[in-house]
């Protein structure tokens, strides 16, 4: 029903300018989740057959929201009510920063994707942390919260590792598990950290940090994960693998938007307009790019695959070339709130016609 609603009215919200519409929905679902701060979100559908446990988390499906479409941990009641098995909060910074200047967010309707170059907008991790333990004191979603941790752009690429370890430590608290996100490309340099001088200090300084602060609370490490770009290559995949194995990294995301525009007919308006394209053009390089992660690690990282997700065939086909979770950003901005649970139920009916009797036995089928 929410799509036929949200397909009625897409065209009208559409002539609108998208970062427009953005903070429309974010004030609408605030309403939301103030609402749902009083009643409690639903408990999602615990299905045997879509419900997870990794890295000693319960996900009651693969499904989760991306990163970047919450990106100061506003909403997390809002995102189990609607049906998504986790949500990944931020890009958070050190610092608070204002982004790039506007338009910096584009609609390719034809194409099914999404071009955005916002540059890491977002309070800074000690607003957020502090916003973010309230709302969670006032009561916790039940599903895992990912918080994804960038570098602020005032702080050159040397200063890199500090940046990233004042943010973890003041979100530390408030996340299930925690990624570093070293590939987007709206962040002069921060790529460049994917490779292994750069990312195996940055992760062995973060682990060690995140050890530090579970001693302190008596409690256990949060999972690290390490988000990837879909535009390395095959070199640079295999470095992040080893590296990742090496420092015990608990697992990565594939992948982040693109700075490739092959995806795009040539004399596309927007495809000269510098920022990281997502959505359909994006789908099928993400899942080559799974399957090759899946593959150098021997199946031992679990992997959560995003990029031109818009139905449950989609997920699927990332599920059995290696990713054990799943996210999605562009699709759920065209087709709309009723997604997470779309792509759940039909999920669930690929599982059963193939067979699988639960998620994990689906994991790297095709791989
Ligand atoms: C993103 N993405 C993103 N990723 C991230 O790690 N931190 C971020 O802050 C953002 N911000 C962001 C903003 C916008 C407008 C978009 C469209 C995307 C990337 C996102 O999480 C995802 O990796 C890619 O968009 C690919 O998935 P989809 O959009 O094709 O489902």
């Amino acid at each position: 029903m929410t799509n036929v609603f949200y397909r009625a009215a897409r065209p009208l919200l559409f002539v609108v300018p998208a970062e427009t519409i953005h903070g429309w929905t974010a004030k609408g679902l605030g309403v939301v989740q103030a609402v749902l701060e009083r009643t409690g979100a639903p408990t999602p559908a615990h299905d045997p057959l879509l419900r997870q446990e990794l890295w000693g988390l319960t996900f009651p499906n693969p499904l989760g929201l991306a990163a970047g479409f919450d990106k100061n941990g506003r909403l997390p009641l809002v995102w189990a009510a609607l049906g998504f098995g986790s949500a990944e909060l931020g890009t958070i910074t050190a610092q608070a920063q204002p982004g790039n200047p506007q338009p910096r967010l584009f609609r390719l309707p034809e194409q099914r994707a999404l071009l955005n170059r916002l540059g890491f907008n977002n309070a800074g991790s000690a607003a957020v942390a502090r916003d973010l333990s309230r709302r969670l004191a006032r009561r916790r979603p039940p599903i895992p919260l990912g918080v994804n941790l960038g570098k602020s752009r005032a702080t050159p690429l040397a200063g890199a590792v500090d940046d990233y370890r004042t943010s973890l430590a003041a979100l530390f608290d408030c996340a299930d598990y925690l990624v570093v996100n070293v590939s987007s490309p709206n962040t002069p340099g921060l790529r460049d950290l994917q490779a292994e001088a750069q990312l195996a200090p940055l992760l062995e300084a973060l682990q060690a940090e995140n050890q530090r602060l579970a001693t302190e609370r008596h409690t256990a490490p949060r999972p690290l994960l390490v988000k990837v770009a879909p535009d390395l290559s095959d070199d640079g995949l295999r470095a992040v693998v080893d590296v990742s194995i090496g420092v015990g990294v608990c697992g990565l995301i594939a992948t982040n938007t693109t700075i490739d525009r092959s995806g795009l007919p040539p004399a596309h308006p927007l495809a000269g307009e510098a920022g990281g394209l997502s959505g359909a053009p994006l789908r099928d390089r993400s899942t080559a790019v799974i399957r090759r992660l899946y593959s150098l690690s021997g199946g031992q990282l679990p992997i959560v695959g995003v990029g031109g997700i818009f139905s449950a065939a989609d997920a699927y086909t990332k599920i059995r070339a290696g990713a054990s979770l799943v996210q999605v950003y562009t699709g759920f901005v065209y087709e709309g709130p009723g997604l997470p649970r779309r792509i759940a139920g039909g999920l669930k009916r690929l599982l059963q016609r193939d067979g699988f009797t639960s998620v994990a036995a689906a994991v790297g089928s095709d791989a």
